[in-house]
C-alpha cells in the first residue's frame, strides 16, 4: 500500500518536473551573451620557475588602483587544458555512436575557462571589487611549458604577460622547500630559454623581466606600453626574492607609485587582423617551444602537471 502510494506521487511529481521545465520558456535553453574572449583586459605574470621576481611584480602592479591580481592557485588551469585536450578527442578519434555529438567549440570552452578564472580572481570580494578592476589577472609559476603558453594564448587572445626569468641559476639556494637544487636550476634555465622564444614571437603581447634586472624604468615601461596606464609612475623596486632565496615578506607603509593613475585609456583589444595573425604565428612558435632543449628534463608537460604536487 505505501509503495503504491509512492509510486503514484513519484509520477505526479514527475509530470509536475515536465510542466515546470516546459514552462521555462520557449526559446529552449536560455541564450548565452555573446561570447567575447577579448571582453576583458587580462594580464598575467607567469615565472619561469619560483624565485624569479615574479612575487615582486604581483605586488608592484597590485598597488595600481584598478589593477587587481591574484597570487598561484596550484596552477589549476593544468586542469582545463587537460580537459579541452579531451574533448577535442570527440568527433576526431572518437567517431562512435556512444560518443555521438558536435565537437566542442572553442570559443565557448574558453569563455567558461574566463569566467573560472574569475572566481579565482576576484574570491569573495567580487561585490566589492569588479566594478573598480580595469585590468585583472594572476601570477603563477607553474605554466612554463609550450601546451599551457598555448592554451592561455587560445583562452586569452588579448591578454598581456609579464615573463619572469632568472638568468643567472648559479646562485646559493637555501630554500629547501622547491626541492631537488639541480632540478631547479634545469627548470629555470628551460623556462627561460621557453619564455625568451614566446617574446620573440610576440613582441607587443610579452615581456621578459629577468630578476636581476629589476629596474624603476623596465616597470614604468611596461606600467606605461604594455598595459597603457597613465599619469603615475613607480619609484621604487619592491625587491623580495632576487638572492634565490624565500626573503621576508614586508610591507612598505609608503606607495610605490607617485601621481595619480588613469586606466581610462586602458584597452587590451586587438584587431581581427591581428588575433588572426597571432595565430597564424603560433603555428611555427608551438613547434619552436617544443624545440628547446630539455636539458634531461622530463616531457615539459608532463613536468607541469607534476609540478603541483610539489
Ligand atoms: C563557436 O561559437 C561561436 C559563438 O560563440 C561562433 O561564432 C563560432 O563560429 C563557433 N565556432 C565553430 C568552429 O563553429
Ligand atoms: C651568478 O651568481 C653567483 C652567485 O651570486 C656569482 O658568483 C656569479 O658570478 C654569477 N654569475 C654571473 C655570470 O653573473
Amino acid at each position: 500500500m505505501k509503495m503504491r502510494l509512492f509510486v503514484i506521487a513519484g509520477v505526479v511529481l514527475g509530470w509536475l518536473g515536465l510542466v515546470v521545465l516546459a514552462g521555462g520558456g520557449a526559446g529552449g535553453v536560455e541564450a548565452a551573451a555573446q561570447c567575447d574572449l577579448c571582453a576583458d583586459n587580462w594580464f598575467f605574470i607567469l615565472g619561469a620557475g619560483g624565485r624569479t621576481g615574479s612575487t615582486t611584480a604581483l605586488s608592484m602592479f597590485n598597488e595600481v588602483p584598478g589593477i587587481h591580481l591574484t597570487g598561484e592557485h596550484f596552477g589549476v588551469l593544468r586542469e582545463s587544458w587537460r580537459i579541452w585536450e579531451r574533448l577535442r578527442t570527440i568527433g576526431e578519434k572518437y567517431r562512435v555512436s556512444a560518443f555521438m555529438g558536435s565537437p566542442t567549440n572553442d570559443t565557448d570552452f574558453m569563455c567558461s575557462v574566463q569566467s573560472m578564472v574569475k572566481a579565482i580572481v576576484f574570491g569573495n570580494n567580487r561585490d566589492e571589487i569588479e566594478e573598480s578592476t580595469r585590468i585583472l589577472g594572476f601570477k603563477e609559476i607553474r605554466y612554463a611549458s609550450p601546451n599551457m603558453m598555448r592554451f592561455l594564448a587560445n583562452a586569452f587572445p588579448c591578454a598581456r604577460f609579464l615573463l619572469s626569468v632568472r638568468n643567472n641559476v648559479s646562485v646559493p639556494l637555501k630554500a629547501s622547500a622547491f626541492g631537488d637544487e639541480a632540478w631547479m636550476r634545469k627548470k629555470w634555465r628551460y623556462s627561460r630559454d621557453l619564455f625568451q622564444t614566446m617574446n620573440k614571437a610576440f613582441p607587443k603581447s610579452t615581456a621578459v623581466f629577468s630578476v636581476e634586472d629589476l629596474t624603476v624604468d623596465r616597470f614604468n615601461a611596461f606600467l606605461h606600453d604594455m598595459l597603457g596606464v597613465q599619469g603615475c609612475t613607480f619609484w621604487r623596486v619592491d625587491v623580495r626574492n632576487s638572492e634565490g632565496t624565500f626573503s621576508k615578506e614586508f610591507r612598505m607603509g609608503k606607495s610605490g607609485l607617485k601621481g595619480v593613475c588613469d586606466l581610462s585609456a586602458v584597452s587590451f583589444r586587438y584587431s581581427n587582423d591581428e588575433l588572426t595573425r597571432g595565430q597564424e604565428l603560433w603555428v611555427q612558435l608551438a613547434k619552436d617551444l617544443h624545440m628547446i632543449p630539455r636539458l634531461g628534463l622530463k616531457n615539459p608537460d608532463a613536468l607541469v602537471m607534476e609540478e603541483g604536487r610539489r
